[in-house]
Formats: structure tokens, sequence, C-alpha cells
């Protein structure tokens, strides 16, 4: 007998979204910042464009309270903003706000968040999982990197310090299962897929941007 059992979900995503993941994490501007070769101000213009994904994120997340599949991957203990805000003041002074602004890919990116979140819990998930699980995963070495790197203590990576989640491989494991049992039809499941898809691609496009907008000081080119 044939095994029709469809793969589970999260392991669905995972494999249809590899080769999206190394385009992202292997974008110019991450590279070379995690190589060392990127300034400061870089760094500060990186954390400016999560300001705004965050904000997105985390008010479609208080829309998205209410539904009831939604609501099983929404919790406090992943919030992001007060530690982004906290970042960006510590970095750029009391008048953070005034100083930042969000590039073309960063808006295009909050703007397609905000939208899934208005109207489809299944899209609103795959944009929480996409950058949550990233963060639980890449992010907490990303984040050591960043500290060594710019003699942060806790100060200007508050953002990569999740104090509410003390085993990042137990959470992810148990968001997974969620995913697992969300109870999606086959051709939902396709579109939440989709749409993890386009996330990868807007977080490679913000890299892109980011490379364009700020020259790489020190990088020998060619
Ligand atoms: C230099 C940058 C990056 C590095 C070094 C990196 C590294 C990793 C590693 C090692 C894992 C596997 C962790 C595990 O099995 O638990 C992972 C998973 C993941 N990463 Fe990245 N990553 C990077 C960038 C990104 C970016 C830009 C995104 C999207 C915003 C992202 C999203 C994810 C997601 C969603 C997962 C979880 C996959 C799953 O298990 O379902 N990563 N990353």
């Amino acid at each position: 007998m044939t095994d029709t059992t469809p793969l589970p979900l999260s392991a669905l995503i995972r494999e249809r979204t590899k080769d999206a993941h190394s385009s992202s994490e292997g974008a110019g501007f991450m590279s070379s910042l995690l190589r060392g070769e990127r300034s400061r101000d870089d760094y500060i213009a990186l954390v400016a464009q999560h300001f705004f994904i965050y904000a997105a994120l985390e008010s479609g997340a208080d829309r998205m309270r209410e539904d009831p599949i939604a609501a099983r991957f929404i919790t406090n203990r992943l919030t992001r903003l007060p530690a982004i805000e906290a970042d960006l003041e510590f970095l750029l002074g009391p008048d953070w706000r005034d100083r930042i602004t969000a590039l073309d890919a960063t808006a295009r990116y909050a703007t397609r968040i905000e939208q899934v979140a208005e109207t489809w819990p299944g899209g609103f998930v795959a944009h929480h999982y996409t950058r949550y699980l990233g963060d639980l995963s890449g992010g907490l070495h990303i984040g050591r990197v960043i500290k060594r790197q710019f003699g942060f203590d806790t100060n200007g990576a508050r953002f990569y310090v999740f104090d509410d989640v003390a085993d990042p491989t137990e959470f992810k494991n148990a968001y997974r299962e969620q995913l697992d049992d969300a109870p999606w039809a086959e051709d939902e499941r396709e579109r939440v897929i989709a749409e993890v898809l386009c996330a990868y691609r807007f977080n490679t496009e913000v890299f892109e941007q980011l490379a364009e907008a700020h020259s790489p000081g020190g990088v020998v080119v060619g």
C-alpha cells in the first residue's frame, strides 16, 4: 500500500521554502554584516526596518487575537516592538522616531502584513512564522555576532534577546505542532506556503535595498 499521508505542514513549508531561505540568508547585506564589514549606521538602518516590519506584525497580532486559528500562534512572549524601540533609542537618541524611514521594500512588506492581518488568518500566520521562527533560529546567532561586533551588552541588540523563551528549540517544536494541527484544507495550506515564500522575498528585497542605500564601506569589490 502506498502511504498517502500528507507531510505535516511544518515539514512541507520547510521543504518548499528551503531555497527562498537560502536567498534571504545569503543576501549581500546580511552576509557582509555578519562578516563584520558593515558600519554601526548600516546596522541601525536594519534595526529601523525591523521597527516598521514588527509594528505591522504586532498590530496585526492584536487584530488577529480573536481569530480561533491565528490566536494559537500569538503570544506576548514573542513581542519584539518594545525591544526594537529601546534599541533605537539607545542607538539614535530620544528623537529616533524622526530619524528613521522605511525603505520602499519595507513599506511594501509592512503593507502586505497589514492587508493579511485584516482579512486572512492563514496569511497572517505565514508572516508570523517567517519572522519569529527565523528570529528564534538564525536570529539568535546573528544577535551574538552583532553584540560582539559593535560591543553591545544588551542595549542596542535587545531585539535578539527573547527573555520569555527559555528554550527556543522547544518553543519552535510546539509552534510547528500548531502549524501541523491547523485545520486548513489542502488548498489553504498551499496558499499559506505561497505566502511564506512571499515573506521570504520581502526580506530579501529589504536586504537588497539596504545594500543599495548603504554602500559597503571597507568591502573589497571585484
Ligand atoms: C544570515 C542569516 C540567517 C541565518 C544564519 C539563518 C540560519 C537559520 C538556521 C540555522 C535555521 C535552522 C534552525 C532550526 O532547525 O531550528 C533557520 C531556520 C529558519 N530561518 Fe533562518 N537564517 C538566516 C536568515 C533568515 C531570514 C532573513 C529569515 C526570514 C525572515 C529566516 C527565517 C527562518 C525560518 C522561518 C526558520 C525556521 C524554519 C523551520 O524550521 O520551520 N532566516 N535559519
